[in-house]
C-alpha cells in the first residue's frame, strides 16, 4: 500500500466507470467515506462517464464536494477512460446498461460487451500494474473475462467480477428464515454466474457455529432459497421499476474491502478467471469460494462436491462457455 514518508498513507488512485448512474451513486460516497480502502487511506477518485452522462456527473462531482469527505484528496471527472484508469490502483466497472424485467443478464451482452473491450484496452494502457479490478456491469463473470483478454499485460488474477451481492441475499434469506442477524450467518457463497444458474452453497455455511444443513430443511435450501437468490436481481427490477443499485453498491465495496484489507478468516464470493480448480475449464471467470489474505485472493480448494453442487457447477460452466462463445470476436 503506497505510503509517504512522514507515516502518513500516500493517496491511491480509485477509477469509478458510469459513476454518474444509480449504483455510482450509492457507491461514491460508500468509498469517499473510508468504509472500502480504510479509514486512515486517502483517496484520490478518478470518475468517468460517456459524453451524455458528463453533466450528470459534474453535478455528482459538486455534490461529492459538498460532502468536505476528510479522505478525498482530489477527483477527477473525465469521458476518456485512459484518464480514468491513469495508475489505477483500484478500479469498479460499474458503466453500462442495466436489464429490463423482460430480459436476462445475458441478453446485456451484445450492448455492453464491446464497452468492456476498450475498458481492457485503457487499463491495459495506463492502469497500476497491480490495479484490482472489480466488474459489476452485466453480465458481468463474462464481461470481465472481455476486459480480461483485452489487457494482456495485467495478470488474469486481478480481474474479477461481482458475485457479492448474491451471497448477501443468501446470507440475508438464511437469517431470516432462522431468525437471527446476518451478522451470525457465515461460510455461505456462490459456485458459477451471476445469473439464474447460480450455486448458493449452504452446505458449509454456519449460524453461530452451527451447520445451516442442521437448522434448514434441505427442499427449502435446495428449493425456495436458492430460487429466492438466483431471481433476486428480477424481483426488484419488478417491484422497483429499476435494477438493485444500493445493495449493489454495497456488495461491490465489500469485495473490494475484502480483497484490499483481507477476508479475516470468512469465506468470500469472488468471481475469477479459473486456474482449473474443481475442474472448471481455465479462463471461465467463475464464482468461487476465496479468502482475501495480503492483497490476494485464494480459492478455498479443497471443499467436498456432492453431486447437487456438481450438477450445479456444470450447468454453471456450460452457461458461461455459452456466454464465452457468443463474445469470441470481444476476445
Ligand atoms: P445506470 O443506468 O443507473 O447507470 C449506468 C451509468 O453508466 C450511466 O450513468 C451511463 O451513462 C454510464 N455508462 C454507460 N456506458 C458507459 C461507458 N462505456 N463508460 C462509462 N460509463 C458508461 O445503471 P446502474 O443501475 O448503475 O447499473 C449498472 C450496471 O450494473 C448494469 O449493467 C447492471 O445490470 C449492473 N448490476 C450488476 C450487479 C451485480 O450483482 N453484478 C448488481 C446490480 C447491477
Ligand atoms: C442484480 O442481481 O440485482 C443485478 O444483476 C441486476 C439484474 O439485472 O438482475
Amino acid at each position: 500500500m503506497p505510503s509517504a514518508e512522514n507515516g502518513t498513507k500516500s493517496p491511491i488512485r480509485v477509477a469509478i466507470t458510469g459513476a454518474a448512474g444509480n449504483i455510482g451513486y450509492a457507491l461514491l460516497w460508500r468509498i469517499a467515506s473510508g468504509d472500502c480502502f480504510g479509514d486512515k487511506q486517502p483517496l484520490i477518485l478518478q470518475l468517468l462517464e460517456i459524453p451524455p452522462g458528463m453533466q450528470r456527473l459534474d453535478g455528482v462531482i459538486m455534490e461529492l464536494r459538498d460532502s468536505a469527505f476528510p479522505l478525498v484528496h482530489d477527483i477527477i471527472g473525465t469521458d476518456d477512460p485512459e484518464v480514468a484508469f491513469n495508475d489505477a490502483d483500484a478500479i469498479f466497472l460499474v458503466g453500462s446498461r442495466p436489464r429490463t424485467k423482460d430480459m436476462d443478464r445475458a441478453d446485456l451482452v451484445a450492448a455492453n460487451g464491446p464497452i468492456f473491450v476498450g475498458q481492457g484496452k485503457a487499463i491495459d494502457a495506463s492502469a497500476s500494474p497491480n490495479v484490482k479490478v472489480i466488474t459489476v456491469g452485466n453480465p458481468c463473470n463474462t464481461n470481465a473475462l472481455i476486459a480480461c483478454a483485452n489487457a494482456p499485460t495485467i495478470p488474469n488474477k486481478q480481474f474479477t467480477a461481482m458475485t457479492r451481492l448474491d451471497q448477501n441475499r443468501a446470507v440475508g434469506q438464511i437469517a431470516e428464515q432462522v431468525g437471527v442477524p446476518a451478522s451470525e450467518v457465515s461460510d455461505v457463497f456462490i459456485w458459477g454466474n451471476h445469473s439464474n444458474t447460480m450455486y448458493p452453497d449452504p452446505r458449509f455455511g454456519k449460524v453461530n457455529n452451527k451447520p445451516v444443513t442442521d437448522l434448514l430443511d434441505s427442499n427449502w435450501l435446495q428449493g425456495k432459497f436458492l430460487d429466492t437468490v438466483a431471481t433476486r436481481g428480477k424481483a426488484i427490477i419488478v417491484a422497483r421499476g429499476a435494477s438493485s443499485a444500493a445493495s449493489a453498491a454495497s456488495a461491490a465495496v465489500d469485495h473490494m474491502r475484502d480483497w484490499w484489507q483481507g477476508s479475516d478468516g470468512r469465506i468470500v464470493s469472488m468471481a475469477l478467471p479459473s486456474e482449473g480448480w474443481y475442474d472448471v475449464p481455465e479462463g471461465l471467470v467463475f464464482s468461487f469460494p476465496c479468502r482475501c489474505e495480503n492483497g490476494e485472493i485464494i480459492v478455498v480448494e479443497d471443499l467436498a462436491i456432492d453431486e447437487f453442487a456438481q450438477k450445479k457447477i456444470n450447468e454453471n460452466v456450460q452457461a458461461l462457455i455459452e456466454e464465452r462463445e457468443a463474445v469470441s470476436e470481444l476476445l
